[in-house]
């Protein structure tokens, strides 16, 4: 047994852990299940905290035997060699997933030593909430499970670390096996020095462009990949390559009617002329192009998306992008969240101007002379600079949630004075959308610098173009019947 320092161990099998902060009552959690495994294993298997069915030592029950019997092996390793811990070291009441405060109060007070402790040649964190503890840029599992780095857990480190699915999530989706496997066998890989990545090959010479008038050059043979963006229920430009590292993008925002159809016109010729129609989510893109009158040839059409759940691969284009051909993507909220923010900030100090105070005339009951006007403040000024301040203080708040929140709350909740206030805020708002003419501006590219704006939407077609030619290929053969299916009817 590696650790000989807990509080815990010397009261043994059942007892409950003095340390955890973040616990009110104890006596809701489960028992304390101690991590095991040799002082000078190599490798380190973090869980995310144990179950009902563990006694004495992290994944006895089923996910223990899915470890065990079945992905272990893909590693090349044998629990006898290994370590294997849970980031809490308890469970929450009602099986519940342990929350943020109860992952740091635990993970920092016992992991943290643990891996000072044994100083793993690799940490694998199987699942999210054990993803969840690595410093900087949040793990995301469909893009990230079976993939090495070196980065920091809790500002201790830095480690070789390998997130991965949990072994559980087979058992309740077992079209996740095949991602389960993967990310165990290259755990083994990476131990065994076979590891590699795919790289990007564009990195640095794609051609991303604008189109503004004309056409461009079409290879009526060749699949065309094509992708939209709409925004505010508006198309608000399609990009299509035939080549990867390339992208061009057709901006339809902010155009006139008559140039907006010649646009929508070449649309519709790069669609009927060439022979095949590649889209990352063809439902959607096709749905967006019939709204504007554009014809789809359904039978013409293959979907990106469609192939990776037939291969049950991660289906999203970034994972795939990342995963197949080694390109890194940004998210819609990734590129367009700033660039809006701001918007939102400029529209909130222009909007406050318009706002009027609320004068009340007063007569003195004794002379029965006017007296100054009391002047309160317009009560919907406190909700905007409450946005603004939040703004400030939080960058993870979200100033559009707190817009729609304030339209829907309901004024019953509270004291009869607060549902007065929360009346008069109403009134203040709607007064303010007529006399201003403008909503808080949503989220949006048309927020984002052109140039930023054109490099992520054309990255969406070149990806779909890349991953095509990475996972398309064989689809014939991809109807198989896994030998353990098959047994299980
Ligand atoms: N058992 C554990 O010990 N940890 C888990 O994460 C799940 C089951």
């Amino acid at each position: 047994m590696a650790v000989d320092f807990w509080p815990y161990l010397t009261r043994g099998v059942g007892a409950r852990c003095s340390q955890c902060i973040a616990r009110l009552d104890p006596s809701q959690f489960s028992h304390v299940v101690p991590p095991a495994g040799p002082a000078d294993a190599e490798v380190v298997f973090v869980g995310e905290a144990p179950g009902g069915q563990e006694r004495d030592e992290p994944f006895q029950g089923n996910a223990g035997q899915e470890l065990d019997n079945h992905y272990l092996p893909l590693a090349k390793l044998e629990r006898s060699e290994v370590y294997i811990t849970n980031v809490c070291k308890c469970r929450p009441p009602s099986n519940r997933t342990p929350n943020v405060s109860e992952i740091n109060a635990c993970a920092q007070h016992f992991l943290v030593r643990e891996l000072d402790r044994l100083n793993p040649k690799l940490v694998v964190l199987m699942g999210g909430t054990a993803s969840s503890i690595v410093d900087g840029n949040p793990v995301d599992l469909e893009s990230d499970h079976g993939r090495h780095y070196r980065g920091t857990i809790l500002g201790r480190g830095p480690y070789d670390i390998m997130p991965t699915y949990h072994p559980a999530l087979g058992l309740h989706v077992s079209n996740r096996i095949d991602a389960i496997e993967e990310g165990f066998a290259n755990v083994g890989r990476w131990l065994a020095g076979t590891y590699s990545e795919p790289v990007d090959e564009w990195a640095g010479d794609e051609e991303y462009i604008y189109l503004e008038q004309g056409v461009g050059r079409l290879w009526p043979r060749k699949p065309v990949f094509i992708d939209s963006e709409s925004e505010y229920g508006e198309l608000y430009s399609w990009q299509y390559t035939q080549l990867p590292g390339v992208g061009i993008m057709v901006k339809e925002h902010g155009d006139s009617g008559d140039h907006i159809k010649e646009k929508r016109r070449y649309l519709q010729r790069v669609l009927n002329e060439c022979q095949s129609i590649v889209m990352q989510n063809a439902i959607v893109e096709v749905a967006a192009f019939r709204a504007l009158g554009i014809h789809v040839d359904w039978a013409k059409v293959t979907d990106t998306m469609q192939i990776a759940y037939r291969r049950a691969m991660s289906q999203g284009l970034k994972p795939l992008a990342r995963r197949h051909c080694g390109m890194s993507m940004q998210s819609y909220l990734e590129v367009t969240n700033q660039a809006s923010k701001r918007k939102v900030k400029e529209w909130i100090v222009e909007v406050v101007d318009h706002l009027p105070p609320l004068v009340t005339n007063r007569v003195s009951e004794k002379t029965g002379k006017y007296l100054k006007p009391s002047r309160k403040e317009n009560p919907m000024v406190a909700v905007l600079d409450g946005i603004l301040r939040s703004m400030h203080t939080n960058p993870k708040y979200d100033p559009w949630k707190r817009w729609r929140e304030h339209r829907e709350e309901l004024p019953t909740a509270a004291t009869p004075a607060a549902i007065e206030t929360k009346k008069k805020q109403w009134y203040w708002r709607e007064w303010l959308l007529d006399h201003v003419g403008s909503d808080m501006p949503q989220r949006g590219l048309r927020h984002v610098e052109p140039t930023i704006a054109k490099w992520y939407a054309c990255r969406d077609a070149d990806a779909t173009c890349r991953v095509y030619y990475t996972i398309g290929k064989d689809l014939d053969s991809l109807w198989k019947v896994r030998e353990y299916d098959w047994n299980a009817r």
